[in-house]
């Protein structure tokens, strides 16, 4: 069951150098980096992706965090993509997250936590086409998946 995610490493992360480290978490489990920029969110775009959690009384915060500076967006994909990246993240705020998890290990914040992933297939659908172009994507099979990825089970 091959899944698409978008995930952002968010102005935090960037600003604190994390960037390599926290690519280097979605490789190290052998998902496959299929999109990948580095960009500055607009509000526009931002109200877009948050728009869910309009109205809740974090969310201006939120959409300043997200907007503040440069952040990296990828499509993330493989088996079972966004379920997984959710459990390599961890728990939304970084002093709940389980150590060995991204926001787990390089912060203790509540809204600064490193990283977004998307929560469901019409969230990451929406959210990839927000970011994407079709033809920016490039989920091509590496020469590992069947090792990696391996799964006989019904
Ligand atoms: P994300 O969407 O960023 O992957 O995070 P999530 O699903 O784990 O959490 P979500 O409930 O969607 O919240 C989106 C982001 O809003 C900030 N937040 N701050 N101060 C607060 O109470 C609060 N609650 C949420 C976080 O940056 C969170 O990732
Ligand atoms: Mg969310």
């Amino acid at each position: 069951m091959n899944e698409q995610t978008l995930i952002i490493i968010k102005p935090d992360a960037v600003q604190r150098r994390l960037m390599g480290r926290i690519i280097r978490r979605f490789e190290d489990k052998g998902l496959t980096i299929a999109a990948l920029k580095l960009i500055q969110i607009t509000r526009e775009l931002a109200e877009k992706h948050y728009g869910v959690h309009e109205g809740k009384p974090f969310y201006a915060g939120l959409v300043d965090y997200i907007t503040s500076g440069p952040v990296v967006v990828m499509v993330v994909a493989g088996p079972r993509a966004i379920s997984v990246c959710r459990k390599l993240m961890g728990a939304t705020f970084g002093f709940d997250a389980e150590p060995g998890s991204i926001r787990g290990d390089f912060g203790a914040s509540k809204t600064y936590n490193l990283v977004h992933g998307s929560d469901g297939p019409e969230t990451a659908a929406f959210e990839i086409d927000l970011y994407f172009a079709p033809d920016e994507i490039h989920d091509t099979p590496r020469t590992d998946d069947s090792w990696i990825a391996r799964d006989n089970e019904p």
